[in-house]
């Protein structure tokens, strides 16, 4: 199967002339598909189709623009096993996971639709008689969305989808390892009605990036990703200021006090370290347990690890798929070696898992390091991939200072049954999201998501948060007086 690129409302080969081919990172045998190797010059195409198409979809009323998003929210719910398989076989994240990531995406499409009935500005008094004041929100323009191959269809939705609804149009670039859910998701959108030109999709590798974060005629860069490249993303968009968005790594805390219900800790824990193979921003890669409960804690813990089924995600057994490329899998490596180094304790796996059924994929056992310091670098560095570190603490304070002692700030969490403690470690972590008694994983779409500090340039996705990324604030005055009033100076 060859797929295209989406340009103009047309399935077009890039004019590279170029493909690659995609394969299962659960089975190298397995052939997902071959897709379009593009070029700057099919960027350039996209984002001229894109600014045709803005000068009428701005103008196509918000409500039915919502209607067009609303369909494609039912066909996308129609298709969710289809697309599940499909998600499954090109990054690896086991069947019930791509289920929710499609679900996902359903949320946040009909939860988006549903503001073009609202899209609220403020209407508010004048101080000056005879004369009206509000504000609304206005499109931007040619939005350039960058996502990672994580959250296939989810991320894409959080940032084209409101794009839509606020009367923007899109040049989408999804993940070299990811186009295929991508390119599920666009011709969705295209059979629900999106007009040609609106949404376009260019799949293909950094340059095609840079294409979009560079030109003069794109006015909004939303990018999920890593902090090294969100910061030359940044770089390469700020010369012409365009708005910039971006969602980038995480170094996300659980906090264990000697309160909590240790087996609901250690559930959370195995979720949120090994769910998506840890390869989630939100991933909960530190664990942080009070001194009074951490052996019980870790016992448990590594127990529970040692029995998690890893496999293809494909087969319903299995809790955890494989990583999602060699490259990947070659960072998990290197960073089991290097907290072994640092004097950690290796406590459980620790290994690539090569034999039998795991020969053709990219495997590796769930991994715990137990008595990690909180300067060290698997206690401090982004690993995306399935390694936890644990943390012994004396207090809920010295808990805090580890969680806050990172340079990411996107989620944390708290297991305590001690109202006070968790309202203060609530308050008093620096970070975009926060968790009582849940892991740091499992946000929901209709609430603000994003991070602190190395995690995001101040704003938020998904939520009506999401809106201001997507449109600009006018302010409107209407003197219908029928004199000169000048604000500030007639006071009287
Ligand atoms: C990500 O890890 O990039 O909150 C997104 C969660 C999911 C989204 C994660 N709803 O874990």
């Amino acid at each position: 199967m060859v797929c295209t690129n989406y340009i103009d409302g047309r399935w077009i080969p890039s004019r590279s002339g170029k493909i690659s081919d995609n394969r299962s990172p659960a089975n190298r045998d397995d052939l997902v598909g071959s897709f379009q190797a593009s070029t700057p010059e099919d960027a350039v195409d996209a984002i001229a189709a894109a600014s045709r198409a803005f000068a009428s979809w701005r103008l196509v009323p918000a409500p039915k623009r919502a209607e067009i998003l609303f369909r494609a929210a039912a066909l996308i719910a129609a298709r969710k096993e289809q697309y599940a398989r499909d998600m499954t076989r090109e990054m690896g994240k086991v069947l019930e996971e791509t289920r929710g990531d499609v679900q996902e995406a359903v949320d946040m499409t009909y939860f988006m639709a549903g503001e073009g009935r609202r899209l609220y500005g403020q209407t508010v008094p004048s101080e000056l008689r005879n004369k009206f004041a509000m504000s609304i929100r206005q499109p931007v323009g040619v939005c350039a969305v960058i996502t990672p191959w994580n959250f296939p269809m989810a991320i894409p939705s959080w940032k084209i989808i409101p794009a839509l609804v606020c009367g923007n149009t899109v040049v989408f670039k999804p993940a070299t390892l990811t186009p295929l859910s991508a390119i599920n998701f666009v011709a969705v959108l295209e059979e629900a009605g999106v007009p040609p030109g609106v949404v376009n999709l260019v799949t293909g590798g950094a340059d095609v990036g840079t294409a979009l974060s560079t030109h003069p005629d794109v006015s909004v860069v939303s990018f999920t990703g890593s902090t090294a490249v969100g910061r030359l993303v940044n770089q390469s968009a700020a010369s012409a200021f365009k708005k910039v968005h971006l969602e980038m790594g995480g170094k996300n805390v659980v906090m264990i006090m000697d309160d909590a219900q240790l087996d609901l800790a250690v559930d959370g824990c195995l979720w949120g370290g090994f769910g998506t193979t840890g390869q989630r921003c939100t991933a909960a890669s530190r664990v942080v347990v009070h001194e009074r409960v951490y052996d019980a804690f870790v016992e448990a813990f590594v127990e529970r690890a040692r029995t998690l089924r890893v496999g293809d995600g494909l087969d319903p057994a299995v809790q955890m798929g494989p990583s999602v490329s060699e490259a990947q899998l070659a960072t998990v490596e290197r960073y089991v070696e290097i907290g072994r180094q640092e004097g950690a304790r290796l406590l459980t796996g620790g290994r690539r898992l090569c034999d039998g059924a795991y020969e053709r994929g990219f495997f590796h056992e769930p991994t715990i390091f137990g008595e990690v310091a909180p300067t060290m670098r698997i206690a401090q560095e982004e690993i995306f991939g399935p390694v936890v570190s644990v943390m012994r603490c004396r207090s809920l304070d010295e808990a805090i200072a580890i969680g806050n002692g990172v340079a990411y700030g996107l989620s944390a969490s708290i297991y305590t049954r001690d109202v006070n403690a968790a309202f203060t470690a609530m308050r008093d972590l620096y970070t975009g999201i926060f968790y009582v008694n849940a892991p740091t994983i499992g946000a929901e779409v209709h609430l603000p998501f994003g991070g602190t500090r190395a995690t995001g340039n101040g704003h938020r996705e998904a939520g009506t948060a999401a809106l201001d990324v997507f449109s600009e604030w006018k302010s409107i005055y209407v003197d219908f007086s029928g004199h000169l009033q000048r604000a500030q100076i007639d006071t009287e």
